[in-house]
């Protein structure tokens, strides 16, 4: 008897980011689920939720062909109320990793990364989370990963993201963590004949 492989998933991962679409493809590959970057900057909606942003990304890339994935994520620091938030981008762009530092200075540490992933697949929408809570680091460290990296460390570590080897970062990112519900939610939907679109 002939043995078959099980069926190869693929999606498009479309972003701006090079460093997301390499993150991604390193979680989703092990998982048996071929990644193909589309690089691409979506418009991103004012919200103060990171659902919605993802949400709008994905309906920003309605013309890109199959399976799609677009994630939007944010670093949010208890105390500052949770800034820089959906603000992320642009306050990496002003303040700076050395500006976050700053206001800061005096206060407590306590942080979490959150990433939401929106899906379309056969005709349906869906939105999954992931995050990791940590603690920003006094001074940055390390030379990997991009972004707020070098000033984030995970809980239960004592180097930051910046000093983890990729796979090191993958095994508990927020962005691992949604890839991961992404995963079982595709083979959900598999399991399941398709349906109509449903936002979650
Ligand atoms: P966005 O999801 O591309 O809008 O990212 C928001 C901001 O957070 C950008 O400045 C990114 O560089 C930063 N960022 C997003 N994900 C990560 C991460 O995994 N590590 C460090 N910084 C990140």
């Amino acid at each position: 008897m002939v043995k078959r492989d099980p069926p190869r998933l693929s999606l498009s991962f479309v972003t701006s980011n090079a460093a997301k679409a390499a993150e991604a493809a390193t979680f989703l590959q092990a998982l048996g689920i071929e990644v193909h970057p589309v690089v691409r900057r979506l418009p991103e909606p004012q919200s103060e939720r990171l659902e919605e942003v993802a949400s709008a990304k994905l309906d920003a890339a309605s013309d890109v062909p199959g399976a799609v994935l677009v994630e939007d994520s944010g670093l949010f620091v208890d105390a500052l109320g949770g800034f820089p938030g959906v603000y992320s981008a642009y306050a990496f762009r002003t303040l700076g990793v050395a500006g976050l530092l700053r206001l800061l200075d005096g206060y407590p540490r306590g942080a979490e990364f959150r990433t939401a992933a929106a899906l379309r697949w056969r005709g349906t929408h869906q939105v999954l989370t992931g995050a990791v809570r940590g603690e920003i680091a006094r001074e940055p460290r390390g030379t990997n990963g991009f972004g707020y990296d070098p000033v984030f460390v995970p809980e239960g570590e004592r180097r930051s993201f910046a000093e983890m080897t990729l796979p090191e970062k993958s095994s508990l990112s927020h962005r691992a963590r949604a890839m991961a519900a992404v995963s079982s939610r595709l083979r959900e939907l598999l399991a399941r004949p398709a349906s109509g679109s449903s936002k979650k």
